[in-house]
């Protein structure tokens, strides 16, 4: 995770300074307003943009819904994890598979479920470095890396193995938060 840190992440953050050296209108912006209008940048850097922006507010969600092993779904939230996956060995289940099915590199997100169809928590998945907010789609709750890099070293190519442990450092306080923002 300090590699993952320090040197992939440092990378998207230097890239990203990089495209938008020069770039007044971008300046200033927090990296999820930069997030929000990838969309809108200029072609010429749209691609960069659109990659560099999203490993660094990946990545920062990333370390902040991760903790010490030992929080739990409680409340509001673990009553949505209900409705929408039976219960929490149903929700993770799911999430993993998801997760494992993601065809090369990516990421799966726990968002809140669409408005108006019955299920308060939806699980996606996206390429790359992409996530829902780039297509206007909702905030995360929960998310997981899963390129190679954030697992290779220590799991090789097994990436269910890395989803398992990475469960025990869930956190669900955390988690709780940013579906109380919903
Ligand atoms: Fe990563």
């Amino acid at each position: 995770m300090t590699i993952h840190h320090t040197k992939h992440q440092q990378a998207y953050v230097d890239n990203l300074n990089k495209a938008l050296a020069g770039k007044p209108a971008w300046q200033g912006l927090t990296i999820e307003e930069v997030v929000k209008k990838v969309k809108d940048a200029p072609e010429v850097i749209r691609a960069a943009v659109r990659n560099n922006s999203g490993g660094v507010w990946n990545h920062d969600f990333f370390w902040s819904v991760m903790a010490k092993p030992g929080t739990t779904p409680k409340g509001e939230l673990l009553e949505a994890i209900k409705a929408s996956f039976g219960d929490e060995a149903g929700f993770q289940k799911a999430f993993v598979a998801a997760a494992t099915g993601r065809f090369g590199s990516g990421w799966a997100w726990l968002v809140p479920g669409p408005a108006g169809k019955g299920k308060p928590l939806a699980i996606v998945t996206s390429q790359n470095q992409d996530n829902p907010l780039m297509e206007g789609g909702p905030r995360p709750v929960l998310g997981v890396d899963v390129w190679e890099h954030a697992y290779y070293l220590k799991y090789r190519n097994l990436r269910a193995k890395y989803l398992e442990a990475w469960f025990t450092v869930v956190n669900w306080d955390a988690v709780a938060a940013n579906f109380a923002k919903k």
